[in-house]
């Protein structure tokens, strides 16, 4: 497979879990187990081919919207595999980073979170960054409001060094499952100039391969930041 011209930092935005299940004829809830799993299996894969950051889009700050249940299901979800994720990424040198506003999560998913990202705050050389309760609006907004509460100028770095990401860059590569052609408020600002790969797989079907696709087709884009080549 194609190694050099490697995304850096790749970012993904998992649709698709409930058309899977659906699919399947079986619960939402049970298309969120099987993404879930499949989220460990892809970032370990990542991880291994030398993508070095990865931006995950597990709940929006929109997601509150859904029924009850999905919601809670997500939750506990998240706990569950957070807490996998500390055990797991301790040992392979992975810092564990969230993004979103985590005050509005339960206190227990909130203790997990601090505990994953104090256990892993001494890592470098790789960043699992996952949004929950997640607004890429809501992120420029945070930011901008600090920025002139502190008196300081607002400007293009001044607001990237106020995101949740001011210390991991930004995507080069964006990936998009459930075959939907849009963004959903998923890293706007630093998203500004990410290559986008969109894919028709769901998101509980989308493995290794299909992650390496969307390295080759990244691997022969050419980025030009505005300029001429
Ligand atoms: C979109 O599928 C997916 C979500 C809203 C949640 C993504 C969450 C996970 C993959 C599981 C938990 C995450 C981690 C990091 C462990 P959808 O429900 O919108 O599917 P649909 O478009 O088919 O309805």
């Amino acid at each position: 497979m194609e190694t050099n011209n490697l995304p850096h930092h790749v970012g993904i935005i998992m649709d698709g879990n409930g058309r899977w299940a659906k699919s399947k004829g079986k619960p939402r809830s049970y298309g969120h187990r099987v993404g879930s799993d499949n989220v460990e299996r892809v970032v370990t894969h990542a991880f291994e081919r030398g993508v070095k950051v990865i931006s995950l889009y597990a709940f929006s700050s929109e997601n509150w919207a859904r029924p009850k249940e999905e919601v809670d299901e997500l939750m506990r979800l998240l706990k569950v595999y957070f807490t996998k994720f500390i055990k797991k990424f301790t040992k392979k040198g992975v810092r564990l980073n969230v993004m979103g506003d985590i005050s509005a999560l339960t206190p227990e998913l909130q203790k997990v979170i601090l505990d994953g990202k104090q256990k892993t705050e001494k890592f470098t050389e790789y960043v699992l960054n996952i949004g929950m309760n997640y607004g890429g609006r809501q992120e420029i907004v945070m930011a901008v409001n600090k920025l002139i509460q502190e008196g300081k100028p607002i400007t293009v770095e001044s607001i990237s060094q106020n995101l949740y990401t001011f210390d991991m860059g930004e995507p080069d590569l964006i990936i998009r499952t459930g075959g939907e052609l849009r963004l959903s408020n998923f890293m706007l600002y630093q998203g500004a100039y990410s290559e986008l790969y969109f894919t028709d797989v769901l998101w509980p079907e989308f493995s290794p391969k299909e992650f390496d696709l969307a390295l080759t087709d990244y691997a022969g884009r050419k980025r030009r930041f505005g300029k001429v080549q």
